[in-house]
């Protein structure tokens, strides 16, 4: 097991929870924009500027498209995403899969690292998926999955 956090603010006490989601699906390329589309949804409920919810919707689509890319290289496997937010403005998205996994999570998101030798990936993912949100967590186990956290603080919670 591998792990890391990447985190701007203090860990803060959490409010109550107001609302969450959950949804399972195939990672196939079409996914990514649905995945956005469904996050930018759900975060909307919580009036979000538009600076906020481009950034949750950016970090999102990088945390799927490397599900679909590197999790699941050869195949087409599942994606679940899913969110909470709290009644302090916090949301919180998580975006699993049970694909190949990461062997070591600290250098994964070192900026500029990619596994891609085909010149198509920057490498920048995980660091901006970590510039966008206020913490990001990553955990990956070999040969069975990663889960990436993505927090983001609203400036309009109560
Ligand atoms: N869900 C995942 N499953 C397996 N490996 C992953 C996963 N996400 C990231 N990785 C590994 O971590 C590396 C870094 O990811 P990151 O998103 O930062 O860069 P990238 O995907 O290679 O390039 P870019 O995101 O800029 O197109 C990847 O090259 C890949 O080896
Ligand atoms: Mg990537």
């Amino acid at each position: 097991m591998s792990s890391a956090v990447i985190e701007k603010k203090q860990k803060r006490k959490t409010d109550r929870e107001l609302n969450s989601f959950k949804a399972v699906f195939p990672s196939r390329s079409a996914n990514e924009g649905f995945a956005r589309m469904l996050t930018a949804s759900f975060v909307s409920q919580l009036d979000p500027t538009v600076s906020e919810l481009a950034d949750i919707k950016t970090a999102v689509s990088e945390a799927v498209t490397n599900c679909i890319v590197h999790a699941y290289p050869d195949s087409v496997g599942e994606i679940t995403l899913s969110g909470k937010y709290y009644g302090d403005g916090q949301v919180v998205i998580t975006v699993k899969d049970k694909g190949k996994g990461i062997e070591n999570v600290k250098e994964a998101m070192q900026p500029l690292y990619t596994t891609d030798s085909g010149g198509e990936r920057s490498g920048m993912g995980f660091t901006v998926m970590g510039a966008f949100c206020d913490r990001l967590r990553v955990s990956s186990r070999l040969g069975a999955g990663t889960s990436v956290t993505l927090t983001k603080k609203l400036s309009r919670g109560e």
